[in-house]
């Protein structure tokens, strides 16, 4: 082995994590049989990873959701589930509903003389955007009155006319030519069943499409990111100048990970909005409504928005108290919690497993170059001293991975600094020292982190200002 770069590294994003043997199994578990999941661990160990990697694993999404507009009542959008199989039938619709597009040449005379393509009078043919017969000059916009009696004047040129056609059986069918730029659209008896299908079904707005990512990552502690919202209109939903109710509804993120994971990085930091996380994993659905009771929004509601998400949380032993007891007995009655490792003892084996993990993160780091075999012994020897310093566990390697993957992107940014074409153990070395963070570096300035402090506030205490 020259160097990291002769690393195999696994495709599967569950085989990336490195030693946490037990969570990653459970992972697996979670995906196959559609649990929930509460990750408890000191950050750079994983999480977020194994999140992803659960989700990496799932199956393609079969359900895409919809809201439609309702004319009855506007301020109630349908809801509406498509299967593949039911959007597919609908989009072959709508393909039926464009009819056929032929050439003036190929529609019956008389059609292409009533949509403005042929001249009447020498009976060829031209642009319909052309208003006299290019042949003999005759004004093509004006076909002759059939009824004279009646009307006074001419008839203008028709931009769809209607014929029948007789059927085998003797029945009739209508058929539409419809003028389509300079080329005729049929429409057979089909096709309007279709237009009319669809138009009875009206416009609609997809919510959750067919192709989306199956993990979501809920982000802020708001009501509206999770549950979704109605958009606020200066119009109040007005039926000419104001956006219809049903183009205002938003999806939560809950929503946006039916079928998937839904990510949430700490737990706690939820607050009181966990309670309603919990009520729509017990109810796989939650009604999507404007959450600001002052906006328009709030009078518009879609009920029983489908919401059938993995949860895989995550929070630090020191939150666990801030974590609702009802969300994990939801958690634990249909799922697992499971306690992420914080070191793995130093073996030959798990020392490989580092020189895997420093592979993968120069390549994804993609700007520093690979490593030597001495030094990735070198940032084992680094995980043997964090291990100790962090865990005060002797003869191990730390698993808290920010700290090692700091090192390593250091290491390479000294490499490339100074041109070389591997890290080598000195520039682990001199990363290492580097890397001391600023408690670290205080500690040994003045003795102690807390010194420090004191010395730093008798220099800055200026003259205080007098408030009041
Ligand atoms: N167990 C692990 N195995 C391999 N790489 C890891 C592991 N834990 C963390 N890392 C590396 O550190 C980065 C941050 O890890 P992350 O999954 O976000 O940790 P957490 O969510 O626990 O804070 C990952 O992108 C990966 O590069
Ligand atoms: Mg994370």
């Amino acid at each position: 082995m020259n160097s990291t770069a002769e690393v195999e590294i696994p495709r599967d994003p569950l085989e990336q994590v490195i030693g946490q043997d037990n969570a990653v199994h459970i992972a697996k578990i979670v995906g196959h049989q559609h649990r929930h999941l509460l990750m408890v661990a000191p950050p750079g160990t994983g999480k977020s990873m194994i999140a992803q990697a659960i989700a990496y694993h799932l199956p393609k999404p079969t359900e895409e959701i919809s809201v439609l507009h309702n004319s009855a009542n506007p301020e109630r959008p349908a809801l509406e589930v498509r299967s593949l199989k039911q959007a597919e039938k609908e989009k072959r619709l709508e393909t039926v509903t464009r009819g056929r597009l032929v050439e003036p040449i190929e529609a019956p005379s008389f059609v292409a003389e009533r949509l403005g393509f042929r001249c009447r009078k020498c009976g060829s043919l031209s642009r319909a955007a052309e208003q006299a017969c290019p042949k003999c000059g005759l004004d093509k916009r004006f076909s002759e009155n059939p009824f004279p009696n009646i009307y006074v004047g001419v008839q203008e040129k028709a931009e769809r006319v209607h014929t029948t056609r007789l059927l085998d059986d003797n029945s009739e069918e209508i058929i539409v030519y419809e003028r389509a730029g300079e080329k005729v659209r049929i429409l057979d008896q089909k096709s309007m069943e279709a237009v009319e299908e669809l138009k009875r079904k009206g416009p609609r707005k997809v919510l959750v499409p067919f192709d989306r990512k199956p993990f979501v990552i809920a982000t802020g502690a708001s009501e509206t990111e999770l549950l979704g919202d109605v958009k606020h209109d200066p119009y109040g939903g007005h039926h000419q100048i104001g956006t219809p109710a049903y183009q205002r509804v938003v999806p939560g993120t809950v929503h946006e990970a039916h079928q998937g994971v839904l990510f949430i990085d700490e737990l706690s930091a939820l607050a009181g909005v966990q309670r309603y996380l919990f009520t729509a994993m017990q109810e796989k659905k939650y009604s999507i409504t404007g959450r600001n009771p002052q906006s328009a929004g709030a009078s518009v509601r879609v009920d029983a928005v489908p919401c059938d998400f993995i949860l895989v949380a995550a929070s630090n032993i020191n939150d666990l108290p801030y974590i609702l007891p009802p969300l994990r007995s939801r958690i634990k009655g249909n799922g697992y919690e499971v306690l992420l490792e914080t070191a793995m003892p130093d073996t030959p084996g798990n020392r490989e497993k580092l020189m895997q993990f420093t592979a993968q993160e120069i390549r994804k780091d993609g700007k520093i170059p690979h490593a030597s075999p001495e030094a990735v012994h070198e940032l084992c020897e680094q995980a043997q001293r964090i291990a100790s310093e962090f865990d005060g566990e002797e003869d191990a390697l730390t698993l808290r991975f920010r700290e090692l993957s700091g090192l390593i992107r250091l290491a390479g940014d000294i490499a490339v600094g100074k041109g070389a074409e591997l890290i080598e153990t000195e520039f682990v070395r001199e990363a290492s020292t580097r890397a001391k963070n600023v408690e670290q570096q205080l500690s040994e300035k003045y003795g102690s982190v807390w010194r420090a402090s004191q010395e730093e506030a008798s220099k800055t205490r200026g003259p205080q200002k007098e408030v009041g």
